[in-house]
């Protein structure tokens, strides 16, 4: 359970805007274990997101090291870093992202395809999936559709049906109301615990952080700190 997933060794980002650098991440090391249930949280602006698209590959620190169970991000090329992704994460956003001409089925689906599978031998599973995350009867409408909530549980489904060791969801309750936000949290951890998936959230949502088992914070690009919960003890 405690092995390592995910290491961050120094890890600085910079952006450089006109002539000036601005330094949106400033040495941060930290580590995830396998299976973990964490949020950053922190203000506008704090480095969240660029702090999950650097973990998700999507981006590239400026110095530092970003290490998944070992393997050093920075060594991949670019085809590399993007079969790890569509191998080993999974991305939930806060605007759900779904394609809209797609029906639900085919948003869940889609992932599949890309890793170089045929529809017919995973057609089941796509349905289970989609069963999952509780839109059985909702198979086949396009996102428009659907409410927030439901295609929040779509992202979710198309995140979780290549049994990813890590998803990565910035601000996923954003734009949900307090009922929505607590069933998809729900599931989150029923499918974290189901799947062993690690989940890494984004948030400034003071209504996730009940649900999580461990908070770092980030201010200004630093971590000012990095909260266990155990039952309902927190340690620091
Ligand atoms: N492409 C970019 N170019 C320049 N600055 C950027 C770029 N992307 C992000 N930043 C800056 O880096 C800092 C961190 O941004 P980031 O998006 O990670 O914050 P965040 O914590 O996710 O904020 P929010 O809670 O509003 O989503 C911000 O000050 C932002 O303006
Ligand atoms: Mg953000």
């Amino acid at each position: 359970m405690s092995e390592t997933l995910i290491t961050l060794e120094r890890v600085c980002k910079l952006y450089q805007v006109g002539e000036e650098n601005f330094t949106a991440l400033n040495d941060v090391s930290l580590e995830v274990g396998n299976g973990a249930f964490m949020s950053f949280v922190g203000p506008s602006g704090s480095g969240k997101t660029t702090l999950l698209n650097l973990i998700g590959g999507l981006d590239r620190p400026t110095t530092g090291s970003v290490l998944f169970k070992g393997r050093r991000l920075e060594n991949m090329s670019r085809e590399e870093l993007a079969a790890y992704r569509r191998e080993n994460i999974g991305f939930i956003f806060q605007t759900y992202n779904l394609l809209p001409v797609y029906s639900v089925y085919e948003n869940v689906l889609f992932p599949l395809i890309l890793n170089g599978q045929k529809e017919s031998q995973v057609r089941k599973r796509v349905e289970e999936m989609v069963a999952k995350v509780g839109l059985a009867d909702q198979m086949n409408k396009k996102p428009a559709q659907l409410s927030g909530g439901q295609c929040q549980r779509v992202a979710i489904a198309r995140a979780l049906v290549k049994d990813p060791m890590l998803i990565l969801a910035d601000e996923p309750t954003a734009n949900l109301d307090s009922e929505n936000s607590r069933q998809i949290l729900e599931l989150m951890q029923e499918l974290n615990h189901e799947y062993k998936a690690a989940v890494i959230f984004s948030t400034h949502d003071e209504r996730v952080t009940r649900y999580i088992r461990r908070e770092v914070r980030l201010e200004d690009g630093s971590i000012s700190w990095d909260k266990r919960r155990n039952g309902t003890e927190i340690e620091t």
